[in-house]
């Protein structure tokens, strides 16, 4: 099966959920650029909503198929908002930033009235971990900030860890939007989702991490054929 068809019949079904009327939160990656994609073509044919972009990429792509934007400086809440992760377990608990997009993705999605994550089925999992967990990091003194997170995931019983700079090239780390760095943290699995989350919010240099927790409400899984939309 093609996993871009599943993709596309999750960002479908999620227009479901999309009224006129909506300020509307847009989320980064493949999944979220075909929701986009979508929504340009309902404005096309007459649909009023607008939206908030997650990344410059997704602002770009927005701006591309006619979706209106509204800075996020002159929101106060969003009605809904739609997202893909890159791990989902079964209490709706989320690994997000694969696209290094997890701090404007969970200011936009905790900013929401209800927060829809469309996905793939090969991004349920038993238990979150085997996708390495991306944290945002400040660039001044991410080595000591990479060391403090390494004892937080090995506290909170994350077997194996190991955490490192994403680079796109040799000595050439990421930057994110908003001028951080991204350090993956790679374990066998995280025992303890909600304790590692505390533990890595408490290190100063820590922006923020790409755990997404009691955020999801409804779950989209695109299948070969239709979509499977789950409710917490
Ligand atoms: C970006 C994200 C994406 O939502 C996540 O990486 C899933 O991407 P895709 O839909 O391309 O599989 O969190 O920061």
């Amino acid at each position: 099966m093609s996993a871009d068809i599943a993709k596309i019949n999750a960002a479908a079904a999620a227009l479901d959920f999309v009224e006129d009327g909506m300020l509307l939160g847009l989320g980064t990656g493949s999944t979220a650029a075909h929701f986009v994609r979508l929504l340009g073509e309902r404005v096309k044919k007459g649909l009023n909503v607008r939206g908030v972009p997650t990344s410059e990429e997704t602002d770009r792509l927005a701006r591309e198929v006619g979706v209106p934007l509204v800075p996020v400086e002159r929101v106060g809440a969003l009605d809904l908002a739609v997202d893909g992760a890159d791990e989902v377990d079964g209490q709706f608990r989320l690994i997000k930033g694969g696209g290094a997009a997890l701090l404007r993705e969970k200011i936009i999605a905790g900013a929401a009235k209800h927060f829809v994550v469309i996905a793939d089925e090969s991004k349920m999992v038993e238990t979150l971990g085997a996708f390495p967990l991306p944290v945002e990091v400040t660039p001044f003194g991410f080595t000591l900030t990479a060391a403090r997170i390494y004892d937080a995931l090995k506290l909170t019983g994350c077997k194996g860890a190991e955490a490192s700079l994403r680079e796109s090239a040799p000595n050439t780390p990421v930057v994110t939007d908003g001028g951080n760095y991204i350090i993956d943290c790679r374990c066998l699995a995280i025992p303890h989702p909600e304790a590692l989350a505390d533990a890595l919010k408490r290190i100063t240099g820590v922006v923020d991490h790409g755990l997404f927790l009691g955020m999801a409400r409804t779950v989209i899984i695109g299948k070969a054929k239709g979509a499977e939309v789950l409710e917490r």
